[in-house]
């Protein structure tokens, strides 16, 4: 008996040497659990089993509020908001983050009622389609001289504010998700405070410096 085992470890580990199947098991790559180059938007829905791709976690503010965020995409932020914090004297906090689809459907609702159906649909996501539903985009407010910036008119306002805090984003891993002037491609309304985390400053780099969308970074990139 003991000879015909020796004689079967011989013969998987010849098959091993020559590239068997036998070994190969342990060397499958397993597939990234987030995709953090997922694109969400008005075409392409979220995929139905995200959920289960992602770990959310809290981040506590400096307001005393409390925010569910991606993992990766957290630490990414407060990386962010303490660099901003320290060196450009810009105080940014989370506004909002990862929403259930329940969540995302009342803001739609509460925007319809006070903003009408045409500013909505400009800057409100269909509930299902929204990249906040990812985890990995979050929408900041500022702190000006003890004064909490959340509308967005007057965040708008803010332009260098928000230069300073746009010229930061990649370095961390983030992207100014819609810009001035790609309403068409993205959808959406302008949205200074509105980042997405995509896990690669290179990329986010090259994005930010072309000033391009996710959809023309991905169409160029299949
Ligand atoms: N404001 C963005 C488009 C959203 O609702 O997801
Ligand atoms: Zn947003």
């Amino acid at each position: 008996m003991k000879k015909i085992r020796n004689i079967f470890i011989v013969v998987m580990i010849i098959a091993c040497m020559f590239g068997g199947t036998a070994c190969k098991k342990d060397e499958k790559k397993e597939e990234p659990k987030t995709d953090y180059m997922v694109l969400v938007n008005k075409e392409s829905k979220l995929p139905e089993d995200w959920e289960s791709r992602i770990d959310l976690v809290e981040v506590y503010t400096g307001l005393d509020e409390t925010y569910q965020v991606e993992k990766k995409t957290a630490e990414a932020y407060k990386k962010l908001r303490d660099d901003l914090r320290e060196n450009d004297h810009v105080i940014i906090e989370l506004d909002s983050t990862y929403r259930t689809v329940t969540k995302q459907q009342e803001i739609w609702d509460s925007f319809l009622k006070e903003y009408g159906e045409e500013y909505t649909k400009k800057y409100v996501a269909v509930p299902g389609t929204s990249e906040h539903h990812t985890g990995l985009a979050i929408d900041v407010k500022l702190v000006k001289e003890g004064k909490i910036i959340a509308d967005n008119d007057e965040m708008n306002a803010e332009k260098e504010l928000f230069s300073k805090v746009h010229a930061k984003l990649a370095k961390y891993g983030f992207i100014l998700r819609y810009p001035e002037g790609k309403e068409d491609v993205t959808g959406y309304g302008a949205e200074v405070w509105h980042f997405r985390y995509i896990d690669n400053s290179e990329v986010a780099k090259e994005i930010m410096d072309k000033g391009i969308t996710l959809e023309e970074y991905l169409e160029k990139n299949k």
